[in-house]
């Protein structure tokens, strides 16, 4: 059981509310074109996570930053290389940005030169490593954000977002983040998350979609400010056909500073049952709703996570359904498992369809019998080659007794998948694997065009 120091630093403003962000003098500029922006996506093959690449400040730079579905506030790393740019500006600590977390920190700086990292009367925000849990207190800032624009099939110029939002930190607290990061970008629930920030800026729909690609050479891609279309080669429109399920808030917060009256900005979905090959399997349900009080159970997407992961007792109830099914079913016999997985096939008795090797289905039911997620071998199942071993193993992994999620969709699940996180319907929409429509994630085309 880990152990979770929880801090509560938590001013609770109680006076007139503060006045809205407005910082410039001369009138903000109004966009002619309001088209959707678009960042790629890539794998990092050591930790097994995913980078966003965007542009930050003037002259825009190019940032990797880890993808996170569930904070609330990207954090850049101001310190190594020394921040350097013309845009930049610190917030006063009495603007409404630095309340809506309703937690306050003001800070003032003696020893040093003013700087990106150095002001008095500054707004301070609380940036943490998901990995780690470590935290620093770092100065806001807000400046130059630049992505490119897109019309859903193909890339325009860079767009910038003036006034982005973000927490300075120190480069300590990279550990663990794929090599060349240099801060995180947050997709989770908050009214400064980076699609919120730039669906505002650009007047879009609060609504953003995430297509995985597991692909050493060729990105994936997330929209940012679109319902759609989402056009993958050879023409096919991924926002069509999706599945859609409500999103859910878990309460209690996730993180080491925790905001009051603020739930989690992790995305939970409604799972009700879990199929392996069409059959239920038996399961605890209470596991699998949120406890309101204590905020244990239920089911959420994590992309910092490279395998799903569940509760104990749901885990060994899924591997031995699988392992039943597999042998019925597909008439194949479980090999040596291979650390962290439980359950192997030799690969040479593992047949192959369009969706990966031929196995049993896994659905993630949703509330009706009709509304599921369906698994297929493609992200069920992981290949393990090595010395003598060439094997597919079933890509779950044991969260333990006490884990506060009961379900824990991780990366390889969602890989080749399309997610549609519609915050203004709160909605999920998912497409199960695309491999089944004859694309995948890594089939956007990234050549830039001239239509915007
Ligand atoms: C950053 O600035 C400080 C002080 O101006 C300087 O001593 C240091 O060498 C600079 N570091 C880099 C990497 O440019
Ligand atoms: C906010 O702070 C600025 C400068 O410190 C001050 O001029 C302004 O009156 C303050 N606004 C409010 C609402 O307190
Ligand atoms: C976030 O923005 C929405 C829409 O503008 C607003 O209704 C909501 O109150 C905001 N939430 C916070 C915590 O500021
Ligand atoms: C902050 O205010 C103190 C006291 O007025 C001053 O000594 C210091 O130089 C100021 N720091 C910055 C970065 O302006
Ligand atoms: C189901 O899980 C809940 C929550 O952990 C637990 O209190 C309950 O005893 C479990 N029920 C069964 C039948 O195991
Ligand atoms: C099942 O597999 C075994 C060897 O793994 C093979 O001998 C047998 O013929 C297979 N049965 C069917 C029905 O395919
Ligand atoms: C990709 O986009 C570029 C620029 O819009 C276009 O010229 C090219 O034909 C597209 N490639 C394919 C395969 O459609």
């Amino acid at each position: 059981m880990p152990l979770h120091v929880i801090f509560l630093v938590t001013i609770i403003i109680t006076l007139a509310p503060p006045p809205a962000l407005s910082l410039s003098t001369s009138p903000p500029p109004t966009p002619t074109t309001s088209l959707p922006l678009l960042a790629p996506v890539r794998k990092d093959h050591t930790t097994l996570r995913y980078t966003l690449s965007v542009y930050l400040k003037t002259p825009p730079q190019r940032l990797d930053l880890l993808l996170h579905l569930g904070r609330r506030f990207s954090w850049v790393d101001c310190y190594s290389g020394n921040y350097s740019s013309s845009t930049y500006r610190h917030i006063p600590c009495n603007f409404s940005v630095c309340v809506p977390l309703d937690s306050f920190a003001c800070g003032y700086c003696y020893d040093r030169p003013a700087g990106p990292t150095c002001s008095n009367d500054t707004c301070e925000y609380f940036p943490e490593n998901p990995i780690t849990r470590k935290v620093g207190l770092e100065d806001a800032l807000l400046d130059a954000l630049g992505l490119p624009s897109t019309d859903g099939s193909s890339v325009g110029r860079v767009d910038v977002v003036p006034d982005f939002l973000f927490s300075c930190a120190k480069p300590d607290l990279l550990a663990e983040f794929p090599k060349g990061t240099s801060g995180l970008a947050a997709l989770g629930f908050s009214n400064v998350s980076l699609p919120v920030q730039v669906a505002e800026a650009r007047s879009l729909p609060r609504c953003f979609a995430l297509c995985l690609s597991g692909s050493r050479s060729a990105a994936g891609v997330t929209f940012v400010g679109t319902a759609g279309p989402y056009d993958f080669l050879p023409g096919i429109d991924l926002s069509k056909g999706l599945t859609y399920t409500p999103i859910l808030l878990n309460p209690q917060g996730d993180t080491v500073i925790t905001y009051a009256r603020e739930p989690a900005a992790t995305y939970y979905v409604g799972v009700t049952a879990v199929r392996v090959n069409g059959k239920a399997v038996p399961l605890n349900a209470t596991l699998l709703a949120i406890d309101q009080e204590s905020g244990l159970g239920g089911t959420l997407i994590s992309t910092v996570l490279p395998y799903t992961s569940l509760q104990s007792s749901i885990y060994r109830a899924v591997v031995e359904a699988f392992a039943r099914e597999a042998s019925s079913a597909f008439n194949l016999t479980a090999a040596r498992p291979v650390k962290p997985f439980s359950l192997c096939y030799p690969a040479g008795d593992v047949g192959v369809t369009r969706a990966g090797p031929a196995v049993p289905a896994i659905d993630l039911v949703m509330r009706s019998e009709s509304v599921f997620w369906r698994v297929y071998g493609a992200n069920s199942m992981v290949r393990i080659k090595r010395k003598e071993t060439d094997a597919w193993c079933l890509g779950l992994v044991d969260g333990g007794a006490e884990a506060r999620a009961a379900i824990v969709i991780g990366g390889h699940q969602v890989e080749d998948n399309l997610l549609q996180f519609d915050l203004g319907a709160m909605r999920l929409g998912f497409s199960s694997s695309v491999l089944l429509r004859g694309t995948t994630c890594a089939h956007f085309n990234f050549t830039t065009g001239n239509h915007a």
